[in-house]
């Protein structure tokens, strides 16, 4: 089973893409709605509580975790890949989403990059360190955008205000560097207004989601680690797990995923 991990709903929008890609996989997803938005919490809390969500799905019966958001990816990976899973699950794997994200920004031959994301993640400036260890000659812009993740999780992401929000934080972009060529939505949530952030951009510049990217690369590192591909069940299933309201992951978590959802509820608790 291959588990997906997020703050809340936007980790939907990289599963459906691996989904579509790769159908034949049990897929089990779990949205910490209870507690997001991560973006604007410590590291040490964003570590806490990804231990607790990566435990859950391990003990669930996940082989493989794709953490499908970016705070996370830039909080806590490292840490849990190099700390946690040693001593706990030798045999398991945690896989984010910035190092596939910043390989696509290198595949494409891009220069001047627009990285919008949470606080967290720019903070991190994530993105700059995993570019370094490659070293293209690509620039990159990051613009905080720390009011569209409370915003979406309302489900108000169709109000005149988010348009705003949009145009504003795209602003700010603009004015950094006026020749970006390519926009990271780097936030799993951020896909759901793919529209608005296209109609503020000029039509030159590329806007790339991460789903699709994840999705490829993901399908490309099951193809070169087949022990990891071996151990993962098949028959398309897809279970969710919420630790919110679950009338509110119903109602708004098929708006990311396309197709209506039923959740379960979900208890998160550090690991003995
Ligand atoms: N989807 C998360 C991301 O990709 C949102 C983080 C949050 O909870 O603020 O960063």
């Amino acid at each position: 089973m291959i588990g997906v991990f997020d703050s809340g709903f936007g980790g939907l929008t990289v599963l459906k893409s691996v989904v579509q890609k790769m159908p034949e996989y049990n897929y089990l997803y779990l949205g910490d709605s209870a507690r997001v938005p991560y973006g604007e919490r410590s590291q040490e809390t964003v570590y806490t509580y990804t231990i607790q969500a990566v435990d859950f799905l391990f003990k669930k019966g996940c082989q493989l975790v794709i953490i499908a958001c970016n705070t996370v990816s830039s909080r806590a990976l490292r840490r849990i890949q190099q700390e946690f899973l040693p001593g706990a699950y030798p045999d398991r794997k945690v896989l984010g989403v910035i190092r596939p994200s910043a390989e696509e920004l290198v595949d494409r031959k891009c220069r001047k990059v627009g990285i919008l994301a949470t606080k967290g993640v720019v903070d991190s400036k994530i993105y700059t360190e995993e570019l370094e260890e490659i070293d293209p000659p690509i620039e990159i812009f990051y613009q905080p955008c720390p009011l569209l993740v409370p915003i979406i999780e309302a489900g108000r992401q169709d109000e005149p205000r988010c348009d705003e929000l949009v145009s504003g934080y795209l602003d700010g972009l603009f004015a950094q560097e006026g020749a970006i060529d390519t926009i990271l939505l780097s936030c799993t949530h951020y896909p759901i207004l793919y529209d608005a952030f296209r109609r503020h951009t000029p039509d030159q510049v590329e806007i790339l989601s991460q789903g699709p990217i994840i999705a490829d690369k993901l399908e490309d590192y099951l193809e070169r680690h087949m022990e990891v591909e071996r151990g993962l069940s098949r028959g398309g299933n897809r279970v969710f797990y919420s630790t919110g309201s679950l009338e509110t992951f119903d109602r708004l978590a098929g708006v990311f995923y396309g197709e209506p959802i039923r959740a379960i509820p979900a208890t998160l608790d550090s690991p003995e």
